[in-house]
């Protein structure tokens, strides 16, 4: 059994992830890249770094659940068990909910819940914030919304800018996720038994 990150930008946190994967012997490998942009930067580094990836066209299917279906395929083929959402900008419906309860992961760079969706450096830069900071969880049928696993704050500091604040944002992610992640690859973290996931109504 293995992992399986989703990205769909630049895929810092999936190298940071494999780097650590790799230097702490996790007992199960990061085995694939799955991209739903095929022009992700995610998927250089993946060819770098030698992990298996693959690229899928989401406007090319019919719907999300056709779409996941086929997602679902490629994950049964590389034997996934975890999924690691490292921006991966789209929601994930019910197909890979349901295959996967308890056991697809999301990073979002904010003390959630405040600052959820697209931009949440920007927004809490925008805010005025002094804290910030990154949250992983699991993930659930809304938008950066499931229950919380780990956080870790970051001080906005007078003199940031975006892109300041941003790599003090992804300095912290970069240690957390993996940290999270393995804790529950070792049984530090028990997840919650998978049929305590209720899907709220079905959503396309
Ligand atoms: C990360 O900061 C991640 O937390 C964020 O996208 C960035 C991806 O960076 N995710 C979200 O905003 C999810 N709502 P990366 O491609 O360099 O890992």
């Amino acid at each position: 059994m293995s992992i399986a990150v989703f990205a769909s930008g630049s895929g810092s946190n999936f190298e940071a992830l494999v780097e650590r994967s790799r230097k702490q012997h996790w007992p199960q490998p990061i085995s694939l890249l799955l991209c739903d942009k095929p022009q992700a930067k995610a998927l250089e580094r993946a060819e770098r770094l030698r992990v298996p990836a693959v690229a899928f066209h989401p406007k090319e299917y019919k719907d999300k659940a056709a779409y996941e279906q086929d997602v679902l395929h490629c994950l049964q083929e590389h034997n996934i068990e975890w999924i690691m959402l490292a921006g991966y900008m789209r929601l994930v419906g019910p197909t890979l909910l349901e295959a996967y309860p308890w056991r697809i992961l999301n990073i979002h760079p904010s003390l959630l819940p405040a600052f959820q969706g697209k931009d949440a450096v920007r927004q809490a830069l925008e805010y005025g914030v002094r804290w910030t900071g990154v949250t992983v969880h699991w993930v659930d049928e809304g938008m950066d919304t499931g229950p919380i696993l780990d956080q870790k704050p970051v001080l906005v500091e007078p003199h940031d800018t975006m892109e300041t604040l941003q790599r003090k944002v992804q300095f912290v992610e970069h240690n957390l996720y993996p940290a999270v992640m393995y804790k529950l690859l070792t049984g530090r973290i028990l997840p919650p038994d998978p049929s305590s996931m209720e899907l709220k109504e079905e959503q396309q």
